[in-house]
């Protein structure tokens, strides 16, 4: 059985796990043997359940983190850009996500602005914003070292994103 925070956090995303384009992130690595899926799930709800304990937009994000690395090409292999990846691809995930989806300012803040402080001059202007950041440095560092979350996170993306 599904928890309740679990089954809470499904329906702010509902509507974004039903278009099509959101599951083309499962065709491209992020960390270690995780899709970009899977790990956008796995910062997307660990920062609705941080917003939440904050009393903050709990559900913008879930959805802005859900999106903050729609850029839907294999970092490892190409560039679309002249700027590396890491300061290129929240602009591109932003401007994936206004084509497919309607997005809230705050939702935009997030997608954009959650490389900082890599990207110096993009700083959060919403606590949401700063919360995606913070959780997907945690995230990132814990799918790079732990083989046993990334085989919870693998379980967890399933139970979330199948149709
Ligand atoms: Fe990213
Ligand atoms: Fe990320």
């Amino acid at each position: 059985m599904k928890s309740i925070f679990l089954e809470l956090y499904r329906s702010t995303i509902e509507d974004i796990l039903e278009n099509d384009h959101l599951h083309d992130m499962k065709n491209y690595i992020q960390h270690r043997d995780l899709s970009c899926m899977e790990h956008s799930i796995f910062v997307s709800y660990n920062s609705y359940l941080v917003c939440k304990r904050l009393h903050c937009d709990e559900i913008a994000a879930a959805r802005g983190g859900l999106l903050h690395d729609f850029f839907l090409y294999d970092w490892h292999k190409e560039r679309r850009s002249e700027k590396l990846h890491g300061f290129a691809h929240p602009e591109i995930a932003l401007e994936n996500a206004k084509s497919h989806f309607d997005l809230s300012e705050i939702e935009e803040d997030i997608i954009l602005k959650h490389m900082w402080p890599l990207t110096l001059n993009k700083i959060p202007k919403y606590k949401e914003s700063l919360v995606v950041s913070l959780v997907d440095k945690y995230c990132t560092t814990i799918e790079l070292i732990s083989p046993k979350t990334r085989n919870k996170i693998k379980k967890l993306a399933h139970s979330i994103s199948q149709k």
